[in-house]
C-alpha cells in the first residue's frame, strides 16, 4: 500500500466542481489583483475567527514580516520567537528589521510558555511570537497577558493552526495581530502561495495593507515604500470554497490522530500533547521516536511517507550560526529535533490507511530491538 504524507489529489477531486466553478467565476470576471472575491474571502475568514479584519497577502512569511513591520519594529527591537520552528517565523523578524530571540518549549506541548518566554525578556524585548506549532495552541491567553504586563505586542504565528481554539476563542483572534500561511499543505491551502493577517486594530489592518501594495493610498499615491505582496483573486476564490469544508476536515483530523494514538497505544510513544484548553488540529501529527532515521527508511520501504518537523532547532542552522547560541541554550528544542517524526495525515485519510501505518510502525520498533 503507498502511503502519502498528504494527498491533494484526493481533496481535489473530492471538491473538483465546486473549485473548478470558483476558478472559473474568476476567470470570469477577469478579477485576477483585489476585486471582490479577495473582499469576499477576507470577510468570510475575518468571520470565522471572529476578528474584526482580514487582509490578504502574499505568503505566510509576509504576512509575519508586514505585521511587524506596521507595528513600528524597528532595528534593535528583539522579538521572541519559539527555538523550534520554521524559519519563516524568525526571518519575518530580520525581514521587518528586528533581531529573533529563541525561546525553548515545553516538552509535552512543544510550544513556548510563559515561563519559557519569561527567559528570553530583555530590555531590548518589544514583542512576543508564539507559534501554534503543528496545529496545537500556544498558551496564548497567558502569554498575551504576560505582553500586555510588560507593553508588549503579541502576534500569533497562526501559519499551521487554522481553526485551532484556546479557552474558547479562535486561534488567530489573541493579541495585536495573528498571521496565517495558505501554503498548498496547509489545513486551509491555496492553489499557489498565499497568506492573511487577521486584527481587531483597524490602523494595523490599514497599514498592513499599504505595506504590501507598494505603501500606497490610492493610484500612485503613496505614502510610504512597500512592497508587493497580495493575495491573488484565483487563491482568495479556492480558499473560500474550501474554508466552507474546514470544520469538517478539522474534525476528521482530529478523528485520525485518535485513531492514532489507540492504535499505537501498546508502543507507548511520546505524541505531542494538546495545551490544556486547546483544541489542536493536527496539520502534523508529530511522536518521538530514536533511531528515527532507521524508522523512516523501513516505513519507506513499505510505502509510508513521512516528514520531520523540523530536523535542526533554528539556533542550530547556518542561518544563526553568527549568534553562536549552542544546543545546550535550547535543550529540549535541540534533542527533540532528532526525534520528532510526523506521520502521514490528511483529511482524507481512511481507517485502513492508518492500520497500516501503524503496523509498520510497530513492526519497526520490534525489528530495532524496542524504543
Ligand atoms: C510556523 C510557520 N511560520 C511561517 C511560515 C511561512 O509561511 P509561507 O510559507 O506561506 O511564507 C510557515 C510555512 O510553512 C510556518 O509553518
Amino acid at each position: 500500500m503507498k502511503i502519502p504524507f498528504v494527498d491533494l489529489k484526493l481533496q481535489y477531486q473530492s471538491i473538483k466542481s465546486e473549485i473548478d466553478q470558483s476558478i472559473q467565476n474568476v476567470l470570469d470576471d477577469t478579477a485576477f489583483i483585489g476585486g471582490k472575491y479577495v473582499a469576499q474571502f477576507e470577510q468570510e475568514f475575518a468571520a470565522y475567527l471572529g476578528a474584526k479584519h482580514c487582509i490578504g497577502v502574499g505568503n505566510g512569511t509576509d504576512a509575519l514580516t508586514l505585521t511587524l513591520k506596521a507595528l513600528g519594529i524597528k532595528e534593535g527591537d528583539e522579538v521572541i520567537v519559539p527555538a523550534n520552528t520554521f524559519i519563516g517565523t524568525s526571518e519575518a523578524v530580520s525581514l521587518a528589521g528586528g533581531k529573533p530571540v529563541f525561546a525553548d518549549c515545553d516538552p509535552d506541548t512543544q510550544t513556548i510558555t510563559p515561563e519559557t518566554v519569561e527567559k528570553a525578556l530583555t530590555a531590548r524585548t518589544r514583542a512576543i511570537m508564539p507559534v501554534h506549532l503543528y496545529g496545537n495552541p500556544a498558551p496564548v491567553a497567558e502569554l498575551e497577558e504576560l505582553a500586555g504586563s510588560r507593553g508588549l505586542f503579541l502576534v500569533e504565528d497562526a501559519a499551521q493552526a487554522h481553526g485551532a481554539h484556546y479557552r474558547g476563542a479562535k486561534i488567530g483572534s489573541f493579541g495585536q495581530a495573528a498571521a496565517f500561511s495558505f501554503y498548498p499543505g496547509k489545513n486551509l491551502g491555496a492553489y499557489g502561495d498565499g497568506g492573511c493577517i487577521a486584527t481587531n486594530d483597524l490602523e494595523i489592518a490599514k497599514r498592513v495593507k499599504m505595506y504590501a501594495n507598494h505603501g500606497r493610498v490610492k493610484k500612485y499615491d503613496h505614502e510610504f515604500e512597500g512592497t508587493n505582496s497580495r493575495l491573488d483573486g484565483i487563491q482568495a476564490a479556492v480558499l473560500s470554497a474550501k474554508l466552507a469544508h474546514l470544520e469538517e476536515w478539522t474534525e476528521k483530523r482530529r478523528k485520525i490522530a485518535d485513531l492514532y494514538r489507540t492504535n499505537l497505544s501498546p508502543l507507548n510513544l511520546p505524541f505531542q500533547k494538546e495545551t490544556t484548553g486547546g483544541r489542536h488540529v493536527y496539520h502534523l501529527l508529530v511522536v518521538r521516536i530514536p533511531e528515527r532515521e532507521k524508522v523512516r527508511e523501513f516505513l519507506s520501504e513499505k510505502g509510508i511517507a513521512t516528514g520531520v518537523h523540523y530536523p535542526d532547532a533554528l539556533p542550530d542552522l547556518g542561518a544563526y550560526k553568527h549568534l553562536g547560541l549552542g544546543p545546550e541554550s535550547f535543550p529540549v528544542s535541540s534533542k527533540y529535533s532528532k526525534k520528532v517524526l510526523s506521520l502521514p495525515i490528511f483529511p482524507e485519510m481512511t481507517e485502513e490507511q492508518v492500520v497500516y501505518v501503524c503496523d509498520n510502525l510497530k513492526d519497526a520498533v520490534l525489528k530495532l530491538g524496542g524504543i
